[in-house]
């Protein structure tokens, strides 16, 4: 179908002369460059020509509902045309300065970000990413306690670099080992066997008693840092247990290590606080941040850092930097995203329908066998599925079968972008999202449970 053909405007977007066709995008994009985490043979990449609101368009004219924010990341939906003015504006004045100049765009973002987050972070360190942003908080937390050792839980995917993706504890680990030496991987709170039977406390105290120990053995005074997903994200969307968080940061305070939060998916309104922290009453030494730093607009990340680590690093170098560290066009794009996410009240938005996604994971859970389950903490949401009575996933962790496959060709056939793989998918629209369309998408996911439910064993 040629583009006058999907009633889109033609000549619209980049400026190019003549347009490609949705085969030709495709084509050219899989003959010329790389996917990321897959064999390139087997993509089937949609082919995006524009994107408002909680809505995709492809270049067939078909329009997709975003179930995840593309990357978990665009939380203030697409093509808001305050971000969009605001990098224009940067591009105009100063597109590039380089990260050793101070700039208006950096002074302003820097003393938003100190407000912003609660306590004793007051300073931040810019990075292009949520990897970057792991990596250099570890490099911080090693510099200033002079020790090397990190733990890191199963149930996490810090980012793709060579250190995070080797802290990162899920199979996205395996093929990139072995990695640096220092890392120690800790089981989490949240098995992945729910069998073992102990209520969210139980589990909480356990852990940490089961924490404890591992500190013993590691020796504690050779820990620099613990780094955890403040609320873990594709691994399962798993809130903290109750009072975990407090607990946790208590036993690491008494043996000198210090606690990062990765807060690249949880952050920015995702759980409905800025930072998914404040549901645990507590204030890390060091947070990380990205997606929806900017939604993605441009990529950044940041680390907050405590005014105690902030303040090391007045007196003694910090060895690590980029070439587009403080690049005021993402910062510029950050500056207006967190304007509004404030303005339009996005992180409480993300609150108060909470309510409403957990009604329909709740009606979809009576209604369908093949549901095992449904979590949601602000509009950071999961649900999982089984295959029989017993609990048992429709493909065991890190595989992909037959029946998630087909889940998720209804989903793209449907017009629903969500995330599916092993046994689950994700309901993670941006937080712009109306009720309306909300229950749309709960709409096609009732469908589609009808699908697994056909293959649920009795
Ligand atoms: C919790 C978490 N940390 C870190 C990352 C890595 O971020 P990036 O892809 O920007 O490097 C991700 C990305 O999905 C993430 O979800």
């Amino acid at each position: 179908m040629s583009r006058r053909e999907t009633g889109l405007p033609a000549g619209a977007g980049a400026g190019y002369p003549g347009r490609m066709d949705a085969k030709e995008i495709v084509e050219k994009c899989k003959r010329t460059t790389m996917y990321s985490w897959s064999a390139g043979d087997s993509v089937d990449p949609i082919p995006v020509v524009a994107a408002k609101g909680v809505w995709l368009t492809a270049a067939d004219g078909k329009r997709y509902l975003d179930w995840n924010s593309q990357a978990m990341s665009v939380h203030i939906g697409h093509g808001h045309p305050r971000v969009i003015a605001a990098i224009e504006r940067q591009a105009r004045e100063l597109a590039y300065a380089y990260a050793g100049t101070a700039t208006e765009v950096r002074a302003r973002l820097g003393e938003k970000l100190a407000a912003l987050m609660p306590g004793h972070l007051n300073t931040s360190f810019f990075t292009l990413g949520g990897g970057e942003s792991n990596e250099n908080a570890v490099r911080a937390a090693r510099a200033v306690t002079g020790r090397q050792k990190v733990l890191a839980r199963y149930r996490s995917y810090h980012g793709a670099t060579a250190l995070a993706i080797n802290m990162t504890g899920d199979y996205r680990r395996w093929a990139n080992e072995p990695g640096p030496p220092g890392i120690v991987h800790v089981l989490d709170p949240q098995p992945y066997d729910y069998s073992f039977g102990a209520t969210d406390e139980e589990r909480g105290q356990n852990h940490l008693r089961y924490l404890e120990e591992v500190i013993a053995a590691e020796g504690g005074h050779t820990i620099a840092a613990m780094l955890i997903e403040t609320v873990t994200g594709t691994n399962g969307v798993l809130p903290p247990p109750p009072g975990y968080l407090a607990s946790l940061k208590a036993l690491l305070d008494k043996h000198g290590i210090l606690l990062i939060c990765d807060e690249v998916m949880a952050g920015f309104g995702r759980t409905g606080k800025m930072f998914a922290f404040e549901h645990g009453g507590i204030v890390p030494d060091l947070v990380t941040m990205a997606k929806g730093l900017t939604s993605s607009y441009l990529p950044l990340g940041a680390v907050g850092l405590s005014d105690r680590i902030a303040q090391h690093f007045k007196k003694n170098v910090f060895y690590g930097g980029h070439t587009y560290n403080s690049h005021p066009l993402c910062l510029a794009a950050a500056l207006a995203n967190i304007e509004v996410i404030e303005e339009e009240r996005l992180v409480e938005r993300a609150a108060s329908l909470e309510p409403l996604m957990k009604a329909e994971m709740a009606r979809l859970k009576a209604k369908h066998p093949s549901m095992k389950e449904g979590r949601a903490i602000g509009l950071f949401g999961m649900i999982d599925l089984q295959k029989n009575a017993r609990g048992e996933p429709f493909s065991p962790y890190a595989s992909s079968g037959p029946v998630m496959a087909k889940l998720s060709r209804f989903f793209r056939d449907q017009g629903l972008l969500t995330f599916v793989k092993h046994s689950n998918f994700t309901c993670v629209p941006p937080l712009c999202i109306s009720e309306d369309e909300l229950r749309q998408g709960f709409a096609i996911v009732d469908r589609a449970l009808e699908l697994t439910d056909a293959e649920y064993q009795t």
